[in-house]
């Protein structure tokens, strides 16, 4: 059974997820591919060792580039330490306004928390860059090809990350806008406000689009081994711990041939991680994808694989 769905206009965003090396640049592309027949579709890497620019065989980068040979599929590699510094430039003057006025703290002490790294800041910029272009509305179908499991997980903590910075802002607004209402009487919201105000949005939007099942879909890609079977278990639990359910899993790389004992032997063990696969996920539709002898790699590859993952 192929993956179900998809064409569903409702749902905007699919994201593909799990261990590395599973498959999931290969299987984010071929869908890419197969929406884009009836879709003007963009598909994104938010894996730093980006390997989509490979799979697509074409030159990417961090703005949306059209894929040639394949109508309606544009396609970009996010680079998050881009997108931060571009979000610092573009928000310096509010952020320091906010910092200026909330803090005693002088200047020169301010250029200097302003140049810290913030510990997963980057991610939550590269992952605010896609919300924005899914705001722009310039596509119909939004597919995302992920990082393997850990970094993934951390790329759906980002609006909680975001969300605790903005709260540290507004508490110091808060303390300003006291100060002032205190001592002048009425206190008038500057573009310090506007601005924490649009990143409340910005969390909200994130959260929204991530936790709604008709518009976003998470589809766990796994291969059946032990380790990636318990990754994948931890995987889906973890992103159900962010309201996000998994309907289906592709499990791929399954050996097809019984012409040798090597194939025969490789085939049991993998029944049995198959059949570990469907009871421990019960419920959740499973799309089993061959072993291929080659590489997929470029459009004709993907264009087969694709008929394989939708049959
Ligand atoms: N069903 C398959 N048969 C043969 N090779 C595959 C299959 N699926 C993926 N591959 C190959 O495995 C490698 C890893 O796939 P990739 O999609 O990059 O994994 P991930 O993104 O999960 O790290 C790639 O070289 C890809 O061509
Ligand atoms: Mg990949």
């Amino acid at each position: 059974m192929g993956l179900k769905g998809l064409k569903e206009s409702s749902l905007k965003m699919i994201l593909f997820g799990g261990k590395g090396g599973v498959g999931k640049t290969t299987c984010a592309s071929a869908a890419a591919i197969y929406l884009a027949e009836d879709f003007k579709t963009l598909i994104f890497s938010t894996d730093p060792a980006h390997s989509l620019a490979d799979s697509l065989g074409q030159k990417l980068d961090g703005e949306p580039k059209e894929i040639k040979g394949v109508k309606n599929l544009s396609a970009l590699e996010v680079n998050a330490e881009n997108a931060l510094s571009k979000f610092k430039t573009e928000h310096e003057d509010e952020i320091k306004k906010i910092v200026e006025t909330g803090t005693n703290l002088d200047t020169e002490d301010i250029d200097s928390v302003f140049a810290l790294p913030i510990p997963g800041m980057d991610e939550v910029m590269g992952f605010k860059a896609m919300i924005d272009l899914i705001d722009e509305a310039k596509f119909d179908k939004y597919i995302v090809d992920t990082a393997p499991t850990g970094h993934a997980l951390r790329l759906l903590t980002s609006p909680k990350l975001l969300d605790d910075w903005v709260k540290v802002m507004a508490k110091m607004r808060w303390k300003y806008r006291y100060m002032i209402e205190t001592f002048a009487g009425k206190y008038e919201p500057d573009k310090g406000d506007d601005f924490l105000l649009s990143m409340k949005k910005t969390v909200k939007r994130i959260e929204d689009l991530l936790c709604d099942q008709n518009r976003c879909e998470f589809i766990a890609v796994t291969i059946p081994e032990d380790m990636a079977v318990l990754e994948t278990v931890r995987l889906i639990s973890n992103l159900g711990k962010f309201g996000i359910k998994v309907r289906q899993m592709v499990i791929n790389n399954v050996v097809q041939s019984d012409g040798c004992e090597f194939c025969r032997e490789k085939r049991k063990e993998q029944d049995k991680y198959i059949d570990q696969i469907r009871v421990k996920f019960n419920g959740l539709k499973t799309t089993i994808i061959p072993s291929c002898p080659h590489e997929i790699k470029g459009l004709k590859t993907l264009a087969d694989f694709k008929n394989q993952l939708f049959n």
